[in-house]
């Protein structure tokens, strides 16, 4: 319960964390954009207001004279054009002469606060000096607020008087409210959109971190179902062949692999059950008769030597089990050395030579004089006892098994043929499976009878070797395993010790 809780709780932070940068990506972006046009459009308003304030300029240059007797506007009084140009000239307007006294000022002027001498006269003197640089350098730009707060921009600079005897002082101005106006309204038009998408990226971008997270919970939610009852739970893809489906994919098949092993346990432990209880009940079979209907010793001895006998049969397969499941966990380690591996094939064959005689079978060998490789000794007897053991078994009298060694450009190949009874198509899959014996002659249960865990060794052993193993079979003709092994494959050495060895296993 409380894991669910913690489980929902990374969710869903993780889909606030999505949301959030979202929304912040978004909403920088945004006032960044809002930002630059708002730059964009102050410059080109002033740009244009100074361009108008400029051409008002050359304008009251063409109509304004100063004279001895004082500043005369000359323009055609009845051309309303002309009236109204001068009329707009002069809304914000100041003359004063070159004391810094004034000469004529308009009302809206006034408002904005008529300069005191000290500054006309000092920003004359500046101007003056400017002029005599570059004539054209003889301005001041201002922006100046009139009594109710309405911003105006005001440019100031010398005008000469007729005869330029001396340099006069004036300034015009336009009013800036319609520009502060503009930017004001494009600055709140920007807030609003801003603040309206603000939520709308949010709620949008909830709703597809939530899209995109859903799978993940759905894998979440599924993984806490799942347990050693219901390891058949798949997620559904879902088709948009995208990481989320690549995580479903990998997670599906790693429960896919689970539930193989898992399987292949439930399989085992029902194996070990019953190849444990049949030699049990062979012994408790024989040891009951012995004792109700035993009379002479000899029968009680014969009754003891057919009880040891599956003990022995029972201890070798604990022993088998315990190899088994050190192999399987990966504690059963290699103990890798140089190994003259024609050497130890001469020796496996020379060790059945008595059992293969005894058997009636020919059994030979053809290894090159010297064949070196890196590989662990106890497990490669191990595993040619094994192959050895099972040719000699199921070929009958008059057959042959003949082992082979060759090097080859990956490594070693070792063959061991039989002439013996072969192995039909349909088993061959499950001849390396534990506990699997191929039906038929030979398979009932006695003391002679296999477990079936020879090959499955074996493939442990040729596996952990990073080797190969082919069978081919023809029933009737013989078997023939072939085993590839690479040579000098390097590998760490463990310190684990194989378990002693058994004769055969
Ligand atoms: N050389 C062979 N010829 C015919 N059948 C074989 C040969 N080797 C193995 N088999 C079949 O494969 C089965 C599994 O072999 P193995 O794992 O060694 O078990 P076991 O030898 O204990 O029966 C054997 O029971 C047998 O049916
Ligand atoms: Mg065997």
């Amino acid at each position: 319960m409380s894991r669910r809780r913690n489980y929902s709780r990374i969710t869903r932070g993780l889909r606030f964390h999505l949301t959030f940068s979202y929304a912040l990506f978004f909403s920088v972006l945004l006032i960044g954009i809002a930002w630059l046009f708002r730059e964009r459009l102050a410059s080109s308003l002033d740009d244009q207001v100074h361009a108008v304030l400029d051409q008002e300029w050359a304008a009251m240059k063409g109509y304004l004279r100063i004279e001895r007797d004082g500043p005369h506007w000359y323009y055609d009084e009845h051309d309303p054009d002309e009236s109204f140009i001068v009329e707009r000239l002069r809304r914000v307007y100041l003359l004063a002469d070159s004391k810094g006294k004034m000469i004529q000022a308009s009302t809206d002027y006034q408002n904005l606060g008529i300069d005191s001498t000290a500054d006309i006269k000092a920003a004359l003197a500046r101007a003056l000096a400017g002029y005599q640089r570059d004539a054209s350098k003889e301005t001041f730009w201002t922006v100046r607020r009139d009594t109710r707060g309405a911003p105006y921009l005001i440019r100031a600079g010398i005008v000469f008087d007729e005869g330029h005897h001396a340099p006069f002082y004036v300034a015009i101005g336009t009013p800036l409210t319609n520009n502060f106006n503009i930017m004001r309204e494009f600055t709140l038009a920007c807030v609003g959109v801003i603040l309206a998408a603000l939520p709308l990226g949010l709620f949008f971008g909830w709703f597809t971190a939530g899209r995109a997270l859903e799978p993940v919970l759905a894998v979440a939610q599924t993984a806490q179902r799942i347990s050693g009852s219901n390891l058949s739970l798949r997620i559904p893809t879902r088709k948009a062949n995208d990481e989320l489906d690549y995580l479903i994919l990998t997670f599906n098949r790693m429960i896919e692999r689970l539930e193989a092993s898992f399987q292949q346990m439930k399989q085992f432990t029902a194996d070990v059950s019953h190849e444990l209880r049949t030699p049990i009940t062979g012994i408790r079979g024989q040891l009951e008769v012995a004792l109700f209907t035993a009379k002479t010793t000899d029968h009680y001895k014969e009754a003891i030597i057919n009880a040891l006998q599956d003990i022995d049969r029972l201890s070798q397969l604990v022993r088998a089990l315990l190899m088994l499941s050190q192999a399987e966990s990966g504690q059963l380690a290699l103990q890798k050395g140089r190994l003259d591996l024609s050497g130890v094939v001469r020796n496996s064959v020379e060790q059945f030579q008595v059992l293969a005689e005894a058997e009636g079978v020919h059994l030979s060998a053809e290894v090159p004089p010297a064949c070196s490789a890196d590989l662990d000794r106890v497990q490669i007897e191990r595993m040619l006892t094994n192959l050895l053991s099972n040719a000699i078994k199921f070929t009958p009298q008059g057959g042959s098994v003949r082992v082979t060694l060759n090097t080859t450009a990956e490594g070693v190949e070792l063959a061991v043929d039989d002439t013996g009874r072969g192995i039909a198509k349909e088993y061959l899959p499950h001849i390396f499976d534990r506990f699997y014996r191929v039906p038929g002659a030979g398979s009932a249960p006695g003391p002679d009878q296999g477990l079936g865990l020879g090959l499955s060794f074996v493939s442990w052993i040729v596996k952990a070797h990073h080797g190969s193993i082919d069978v081919e079979s023809t029933p009737g003709r013989g078997t023939r395993f072939t085993i590839h092994l690479p040579v000098d494959r390097e590998q760490p050495n463990p310190v684990e010790p194989p378990v002693p060895i058994m004769n055969e296993l």
